[in-house]
């Protein structure tokens, strides 16, 4: 059994009876302002850095209409003691200190305890050592009723809760950062807007970078000229399909120079689904060099 937190959450007044706010007092609110929104609880020891960016534009507008909620929930109201310490000195000496598997593994069980029992749920840590997170993994969490994430801080997490709670490891790529909440801000976003309504224009989110796991073809708009720089006359010629062709050989163009990566999974991807090999690929290299030139 979970043991109450120290300062109860305030209680709902009944469904879309609270007003969808972006205010972090009223998003501190351990209960959905919408009932079935995916949402979002972030367990932080800096709850009021939230919303933050994800309060403003298009997901802030989202977060007003309730189609989606967030949950900042505070670590320490998980910890005890005059001094609610949350962190100790890592077992085996060391620099640094590592969050108390006790006062995360209370936390963990309070998110649990406050979201619906059959949910599809992931439960995430943002880790550097975890899975890169990318745009499948952005849909897929995009597709759950809502998620959890543990933003470490100081060394990161005792290893025994993470185990213990089946906690998944997700990384925002190689880099090391201070804190876990900007990532956590970073899959938020990235998740939310594939949620449908929350963009405008739906077809953005699928024609865009890594959705077809290529990256994008590159934009322009008015002025046809500008410092003496032409728009693609193909894309001013009103041609539709020669329109769509021109932008996907863009597109695997400059996933074949920037991504091997990618390109080396796009490539077997075509193999596998034409084995005959009669469809081709876009002679990446022209394309290339149709491109207009950069500085
Ligand atoms: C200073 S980091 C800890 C780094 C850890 N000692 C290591 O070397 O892997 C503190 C917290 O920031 C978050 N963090 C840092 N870099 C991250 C990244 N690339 N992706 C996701 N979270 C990250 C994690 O929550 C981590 O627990």
């Amino acid at each position: 059994m979970v043991s109450p937190p120290k300062s109860p959450p305030q209680k709902s007044h009944g469904r879309l009876a609270v007003t969808p706010s972006r205010q972090p007092r009223v998003l501190m609110e351990d209960t959905p302002q919408v009932a079935g929104a995916w949402r979002a609880q972030v367990l932080t020891l800096f709850p009021e850095m939230f919303p933050g960016p994800l309060g403003g534009s298009l997901l802030g507008k989202a977060l007003d209409q309730g189609l989606w909620a967030l949950n900042p929930i505070d670590i320490r109201r998980f910890a005890e003691g005059k001094h609610r310490t949350v962190d100790d000195t890592p077992a085996g000496g060391g620099p640094g200190m590592v969050m108390k598997p006790d006062v995360v593994g209370r936390a963990l069980d309070f998110c649990a305890d406050t979201r619906p029992r059959s949910a599809d749920w992931p439960v995430i840590y943002l880790s550097p050592r975890g899975k890169p997170f990318d745009q499948a993994m952005a849909l897929r969490l995009s597709q759950a009723d809502g998620i959890t994430m543990l933003c470490g801080r100081f060394e990161g997490v005792d290893q025994r809760v993470l185990d213990a709670r089946r906690v998944q490891e997700v990384s925002l790529g190689d880099f090391v950062m201070t804190g876990g909440e900007i990532a956590a801000m970073a899959l938020i976003d990235a998740t939310v807007r594939l949620i449908p309504r929350v963009l405008g224009n739906q077809a953005s989110a699928e024609e865009e970078s890594f959705s077809a796991g290529l990256l994008e073809a590159p934009h322009y708009t008015r002025p046809a000229v500008w410092e003496g720089r032409e728009i693609p006359e193909v894309l001013l010629s009103g041609h539709h399909a020669k329109i769509a062709e021109w932008r996907h050989a863009q597109a695997e163009a400059l996933t074949k120079e920037r991504r091997p990566d990618l390109w080396r999974a796009h490539v077997a991807k075509a193999a596998s689904e034409d084995p005959t090999g009669e469809a081709e690929l876009s002679d990446a290299h022209t394309s290339a060099q149709r491109r207009p030139e950069k500085d």
